[in-house]
């Protein structure tokens, strides 16, 4: 149980009332006793007791908005107006190290009455009234240059990754790639989507799928194939929930990433080990990947060949072929 959970349940006070849940992660839902709530994350829906709301303008009234703090201020500042338009009375948890404090200052800021709040576990619980701010999707575009004098125009929106700018691991994959000439190709883990889209832009026969655990990357990649007139198909999917049994030709990735943190190397080990699965007999995987991260290993278990196409001091490139199924 999380320590926001945990301080939640020591002060069931704030949670009299008809709630709805506003990022609470799947597993605490139970715990909570809440029925009614909305995530933008594909596998937190997947998980949770009962159907969330997805997308990103959930249309519901309640009497307590309940927030578990999201990453970033920007993400932060968008799903409190979501919960402004919901319900009067806000209560949100997040854990100190987590930017809480500074959450608490963006909150009194636009409280409407008084803010009380209780700690522990090196968690904080923030609750008080808010003023109604319709929410807006602020977003951020930027140029990518993919060949010689050709660029694209992504759209970023707030917490998505790489926020305004090409990651390093994603340009070191998209100077090497090779795209077939036509066939299906899956981004998985699209982000605002600089690699599907640059594929589809640089060869427009090819059949592209994209797809993100994160409704926010989806909508950011939605924009971007609009801004540049590309077809695409943009999906909400954890992991390949929302391709199966679907085959490509190529599957390309740079998978989530936090040093120390377990869950997502689950979420790469996932997607490296059911490729196979979703990959033509003469398919490809692709993925780029920080160089000290063990997925050579893990690559080799589920592929005859395994190339390494590029290699500097920071990341490592790979092509994985012929899938053993
Ligand atoms: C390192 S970012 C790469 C984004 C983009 N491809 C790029 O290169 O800029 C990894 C992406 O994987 C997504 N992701 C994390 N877990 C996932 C899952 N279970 N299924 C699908 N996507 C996931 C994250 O939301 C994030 O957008």
């Amino acid at each position: 149980m999380l320590p926001e959970t945990r301080l939640l349940l020591r002060h069931p006070f704030f949670l009299q009332g008809d709630v709805y849940t506003l990022g609470v992660p799947g597993s605490e839902l139970a715990p909570l006793g809440v029925k009614r709530g909305w995530s933008p994350d594909a596998h937190e829906r997947a998980v949770a007791p009962f159907a969330l709301d997805g997308e990103l303008a959930p249309n519901a009234r309640a009497e307590i908005a309940l927030v578990y703090l999201p990453k970033g201020n920007a993400r932060r500042d968008h799903v409190l107006d979501l919960a402004s338009t919901i319900a009067e009375r806000l209560v949100l948890v997040g854990c100190n190290d987590a930017g809480i404090k500074t959450a608490r200052k963006a909150v009194a800021a636009r409280a409407t009455g008084p803010v009380q709040s209780e700690h522990g576990n090196h968690a904080q619980l923030v609750a008080t009234s808010l003023s109604v701010v319709e929410p807006k999707l602020r977003e951020r575009r930027f140029e990518v240059p993919i060949a010689e004098g050709a660029a694209l125009t992504l759209v970023s929106l707030p917490g998505v990754f790489s926020e305004g700018r090409l990651d390093d691991a994603t340009r070191t994959l998209l100077d090497v790639i090779e795209w077939p000439a036509r066939g299906r190709v899956l981004d998985l883990g699209c982000g605002a989507g600089p690699i599907g889209l640059s594929a589809k832009r640089r060869v427009p026969a090819l059949d592209v799928t994209l797809v993100d655990v994160d409704d926010y990357a989806v909508e950011a990649t939605r924009r971007g194939a609009k801004v540049n007139a590309l077809d695409v198909e943009v999906r909400s999917s954890d992991g390949y929930s929302a391709v199966k049994g679907e085959r490509f030709d190529v599957i390309v990735t740079n998978p989530p990433f936090h040093r120390g943190v377990g869950t997502e190397y689950e979420v790469t080990r996932a997607f490296v080990n059911e490729a196979p699965a979703h990959l033509r007999p003469d398919g490809a995987l692709w993925l780029v990947a920080n160089a000290f991260l063990p997925w050579e290993e893990p690559l080799r278990a589920r592929f005859a060949t395994v190339d390494v196409v590029a290699q500097d001091r920071r990341f490592v490139v790979y092509r994985a072929t012929r899938p053993r199924t």
